[in-house]
């Protein structure tokens, strides 16, 4: 029998009572669904997996995104399969990335608050995320709940945020870190898309906040004063109150719905590896008109 219980004041649910390697019955589908719909981000233990079971066990709550333009890797240089996102340290051959390697840099801005694909135009539902190679040092993954960010928000800021539309783009999270290398194709590739801000989960109307690094414009607003805006939002949105810190123990499986949460993972030792696989679901419509 599943059972999930909440592991943090405002959100994140842990789950028993489910091999998820395993084919799952309809109402274990239901349960898992419900838990998403109330804590938006669920944790579940000792689970083994290979790539094919993690990406069947996702594929039980939607639609797989395979979509590229997501990272700078070649795809002769890829590590994993279609489908599986490799957020790990290591390279195709094993070796772990040297200091300098434009992968590894670029990674590194996972390490700035996020919600994944927000820079796709229809950007992600859940991400799933299976420790493989737990990293000695570091490297937890922090969630925080844009839905209690949201509704902390004191009702002038409310009102002056409801219709605004933002610009992201991966060209604006990894610029903020200073990597400015791309080339015309990556650039093209990055072309920025519309996401609103404030979005309302279609089965619980509850409200959230839409931030994430990637976001750098807010349309109809002078830049600067945009930027101020989402990093005071994300300041306030980042909170202790709001974030959950998951501490990996190999084996573990991690579910997050980036409509309503963001992430990052921190620091770790680099000289050790960390192998970590991500499936992500796909989104059903874009947040906004595009232009
Ligand atoms: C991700 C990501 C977090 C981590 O998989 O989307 O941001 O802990 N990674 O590696
Ligand atoms: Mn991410």
């Amino acid at each position: 029998m599943i059972a999930i219980r909440q592991i943090h004041p405002v959100f994140v649910g842990e789950v028993s009572g489910v091999d998820i390697s395993k084919p799952l019955s309809p109402e274990e589908v239901a349960a898992i669904d419900d838990g998403m719909n109330r804590h938006a981000v669920l944790v579940f233990h000792d689970q083994s997996l290979t790539d094919e079971q993690q990406i069947a066990f996702t594929v039980n709550f939607g639609t797989l995104e395979t979509a590229r333009g997501g990272n700078i890797t070649k795809p002769e240089e890829r590590r994993l399969q279609p489908g599986m996102a490799d957020v790990s340290n290591i390279r195709k051959d094993g070796a772990l990335h040297e200091r300098e390697s434009r992968q590894r840099l670029f990674n590194l801005g996972n390490m700035l608050w996020h919600s994944d694909s927000s820079y796709r135009a229809v950007p992600a539902k859940y991400s799933l995320l299976s420790a493989r190679v737990v990293n000695p040092r570091g490297g937890n993954t922090e969630f925080a709940d844009m839905r209690a960010a949201y509704e902390a928000l004191d009702a002038a800021t409310k009102a002056e945020i409801e219709g605004l539309i933002c610009e992201h783009s991966l060209l604006y999270s990894r610029g903020s870190l200073g990597q400015e290398d791309f080339t015309d194709d990556e650039r093209a590739m990055f072309k920025p898309v519309r996401q609103r801000l404030v979005r309302t989960h279609p089965v619980t109307g509850r409200k959230s906040l839409y931030l994430s690094s990637h976001a750098g414009k807010i349309i109809g607003m002078p830049t600067p004063e945009a930027r101020v805006l989402l990093r005071d939002l994300t300041e306030h949105a980042t909170q202790p109150a709001f974030v959950y810190a998951h501490v990996w123990r190999p084996g573990d499986f991690v579910m997050w719905d980036n409509q309503r949460t963001m992430h990052r993972v921190r620091r770790y030792d680099e000289s050790q590896p960390r192998d970590m696989r991500r499936t992500t679901l796909a989104g059903s419509a874009p947040t906004t008109a595009q232009v």
